[in-house]
């Protein structure tokens, strides 16, 4: 590979790899992920905010493809070698954000791994609202999100604030049409969501 070089904000691909390889709660998140989000044989699986790719091709394995997305070329990029090295071949990777995914194949399932969190961070409920509808005019059945969310009573703590709460997630959700069907509290502030239509 290339890109050691590679930044993000002073944050490597491969920092985040590491990082995320060796986080606890990233790994029972994920793992909760995989056994849980209804994806089958024959689906097209859209993975938004895919960043170096880690769930796209985790998911692989699967389905039938995956289609990696996220605002951050470079990070693309590398998760496209990672993809290349391991020899997967029923994923790709491009452009693409949570409002305008870019995705003109027909989407069974649409995953957000620890990223529709930056929405909230970015422009509150409101921008959130606009990432999950943009999502879900994929028509996907399935919105499968595992997530920095707050869960349970207002944290005091300012890390906190930049985080969306559970409830408001699943609201949205249900806004754009969908059903709760499995919820998952994994960590004080992480856990999945699953929404069905
Ligand atoms: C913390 S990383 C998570 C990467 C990956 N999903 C995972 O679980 O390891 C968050 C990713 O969301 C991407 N992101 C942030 N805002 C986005 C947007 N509006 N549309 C698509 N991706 C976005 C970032 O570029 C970053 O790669």
């Amino acid at each position: 590979m290339t890109n050691t070089e590679r930044d993000y904000h002073g944050y490597t691909p491969m920092d985040y790899d590491a990082d995320s390889e060796a986080g606890e709660v990233y790994q029972r998140c994920l793992s909760y992920l995989l056994t849980h989000a209804p994806i089958e044989r024959d689906d097209t699986v859209v993975d938004i905010g895919t960043g170096t790719g880690i769930v796209a091709l985790e998911l692989a394995s699967k389905c039938d493809h995956v289609l990696g997305r996220d605002i951050n070329d470079e990070w693309l990029q590398y998760a496209q070698e990672k993809a290349a090295e391991k020899g997967v071949e029923n994923v790709s990777f491009d452009h693409g954000s949570f409002r305008e995914p870019n995705v003109d194949d027909d989407v069974d399932v649409v995953v957000a791994s620890y990223a529709l969190y930056m929405a909230y961070d970015e422009g509150g409920t409101d921008e959130l609202r606009a990432a999950i509808d943009g999502l879900a005019a994929l028509n996907p059945r399935c919105v499968a999100v595992a997530e920095k969310m707050r869960f349970g009573p207002e944290q005091t703590s300012p890390d906190y604030e930049t985080l969306p709460p559970m409830g408001t997630v699943a609201n949205l959700l249900v806004d754009a049409g969908f059903t709760i069907t499995d919820i998952e509290t994994v960590a004080e502030s992480v856990g999945v969501l699953i929404a069905t239509r």
